[in-house]
């Protein structure tokens, strides 16, 4: 590992490349102990401490210390705590904390890091796969809903009211007043759950095929005591046998329509089901549509690793085109185009780099 392979290419940009792969293997070992962090609460416990042995910090977090010693050896080998010899001891920068802990709410980037484990269990499932096509249903991704509910609950949730209800005129004053609302997809259902909180007056329908997510959902219904929302096991792709045409003034999907097994089939019925110039808001992956134009996304190689062992996989396990989440811009224009939709908006967010806002009228 420490000599750069000998090939055609000139020595230096050899080694280069031969640098930047040890890089890759560097982190990509630090995603699985950053994930282990978020989840051991590690990282919460060392914010804000003065340094401290790795027994110290064992026993506060209550884990073994043999356990504690060897994953402070990744992350201060990692750059992502800082050691002292004296003890030694150890302790996480506020800077580092504020991207790391759950205090840092949106800003936790470990939340994230718990995609490459998450995707590890099913790394033999994806390499028979490549051999005999086909997909990998749902039910092979453990922890998947959990570390979703998470994920959207950072990304999602900070930012509904601030910058993502604005995005559609008017909305917040609908919703203010009362009008019904249903979410596709919606998983463990905390936005739907947030959004009946904030807007009493409204109805909110969440609709899922996975009966975990519902459960999930209606767990935090019941532990909220909300009575305006109420969620739906069943598949998008058959709406119109659970909602009336035309019931809803605004309908919303958050990264849940490049996954399906029949997408347009899901956008036609979102169509259907909403009201006379009803608003349908889609939050998904932003691409290019081209390999070559995703070249500089900032996520480029996180999502389409991601797409390339979930969202492409579970779509082909239930006959779907398998778009993937690169499925790109261009052809979510067309998608929702075909659908009937006209007046398609796309919005970016500042904060927001990985997906695009489409907000389309029926
Ligand atoms: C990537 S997750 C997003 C979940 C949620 N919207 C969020 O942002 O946390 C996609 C969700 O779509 C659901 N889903 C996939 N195909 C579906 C279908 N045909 N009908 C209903 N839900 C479906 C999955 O179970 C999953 O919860």
């Amino acid at each position: 590992m420490s000599s750069a392979p000998q090939c055609l290419s000139p020595p230096s940009a050899a080694e280069a490349f031969g640098e930047h792969l040890v890089s890759v293997l560097n982190h990509g070992a630090l995603c699985l102990t950053l994930s282990i962090g978020h989840r051991t609460g590690l990282f919460d416990h060392m914010r804000d401490r003065p340094p401290a042995t790795s027994g110290e910090i064992a026993a506060a977090a209550g884990l073994n210390e043999r356990y504690v010693r060897e994953w402070l050896g990744a992350m201060a080998t990692g750059g992502i705590v800082k050691v002292d010899a004296d003890g030694p001891r150890f302790a996480l920068p506020a800077e580092h904390a504020a991207c790391l802990t759950r205090a840092a709410a949106a800003d936790n980037l470990a939340v994230f890091a718990q995609y490459i484990g998450l995707l590890g269990g099913v790394e033999d499932t994806i390499v028979a796969k490549f051999r005999t096509g086909g997909g990998v249903g749902y039910e092979h991704y453990t922890r998947f809903h959990e570390v979703m509910a998470e994920d959207s609950g950072q990304s999602v949730l900070s930012s509904l009211e601030s910058d993502i209800l604005p995005l559609v005129p008017g909305l917040t004053d609908h919703l203010e007043r009362g009008i019904q609302v249903l979410d596709i997809g919606c998983g463990s259902g905390r936005i739907l759950n947030q959004l009946a909180t904030l807007y009493p007056h409204s109805r909110f329908t969440g609709l899922d095929l996975s009966t975990e997510a519902i459960e999930r959902a209606r767990a935090e219904t019941r532990a909220t005591g909300l009575g305006n929302v109420e969620f739906i096991q069943a598949d998008a792709a058959e709406l119109d046998r659970h909602v009336a045409a035309q019931q809803f003034a605004l309908i919303t999907t958050f990264d849940a329509i490049h996954d399906q097994a029949d997408p347009l089939g899901v956008l036609t019925g979102i169509h259907r089901a909403l009201e006379s110039e009803g608003i349908y808001l889609m939050q998904d992956i932003r691409g290019s549509g081209q390999i070559h134009g995703d070249l500089e996304h900032p996520l480029g190689p996180f999502l389409y690793t991601i797409s390339c062992m979930h969202c492409m996989p579970v779509s082909l396990a239930r006959g779907g085109p398998g778009l993937g989440a690169m499925w790109g811009d261009p052809r979510a224009r067309d998608y929702l185009e075909r659908a009937g939709f006209h007046d398609i908006r796309v919005h970016q967010l500042v904060h927001d780099p990985q997906n695009n806002w489409y907000v389309a009228t029926r």
